[in-house]
């Protein structure tokens, strides 16, 4: 009698272990695909504007361009506003107006000829920094550039390090302009919302 109650219970041990197994099978096959957080605990308290200024210097001359001519459309060279163009840029940024002055990172993206009544480049670039608290963070820039307008807006989409879940804007000036080479010197003045 002893005995088969023994055998009894162990059986509902083997069956208990073999019930709870599978419960684990089963939480390790549940996968969360969303859930809400608390932005304050994400370290997401207060937003914040900050103004960046700096030059942005496009090359396009010489023996080391910082940008250069990756594809065209079979008519580009026919169109008065190179509609098709596309070039790839790393373009230097500084705090200064001369290509000399203290790096703060760099453009790096795409310009496109993509009017075909004016000089309308579509921009899709990120600015990536490198100077002090902003080292190693990005902003992204989609926007359009007509190159001889006095001041060009783009949008600022969005951002990464310090910038995460950046908003804003950059307003384009065009510092200098070697008209016999096309290099460029462009005032940038950012106004970005990021936390
Ligand atoms: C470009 O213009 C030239 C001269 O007018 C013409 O001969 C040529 O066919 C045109 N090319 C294209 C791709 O339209
Ligand atoms: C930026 O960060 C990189 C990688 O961490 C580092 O190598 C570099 O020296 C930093 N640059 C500046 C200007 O602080």
């Amino acid at each position: 009698m002893a005995n088969t109650l023994q055998n009894f219970s162990s059986h509902y041990a083997v069956l208990f272990t073999l019930l709870f197994l599978l419960t684990l099978v089963g939480a390790g096959e549940h996968h969360r695909f969303s859930r809400s957080l608390s932005q304050a605990k994400h370290g997401l308290k207060k937003e914040k504007l900050s103004h960046l200024r700096f030059f942005f210097h496009d090359i396009v001359s010489g023996r080391s361009p910082t940008a250069i001519r990756v594809a065209e459309a079979p008519t580009t060279k026919n169109s008065s506003t190179g509609f098709g163009a596309v070039v790839m840029m790393d373009d230097p940024l500084t705090a200064g107006p001369e290509l000399g002055s203290k790096l703060v990172g760099k453009a790096q993206g795409i310009y496109a000829s993509a009017s075909q009544t004016e000089l309308g480049l579509l921009m899709v670039l990120n600015y990536a920094f490198v100077e002090g608290k902003y080292n190693g963070s990005t902003l992204s820039v989609l926007g359009r550039n007509t190159v001889f307008s006095t001041v060009r807006e783009m949008p600022i989409v969005g951002g990464s390090g310090v910038f995460r879940f950046a908003r804003g804007y950059a307003r384009a000036r065009t510092h200098k302009i070697d008209m016999n080479t096309g290099d460029a010197v462009v005032e940038y003045n950012v106004y970005v919302l990021h936390y």
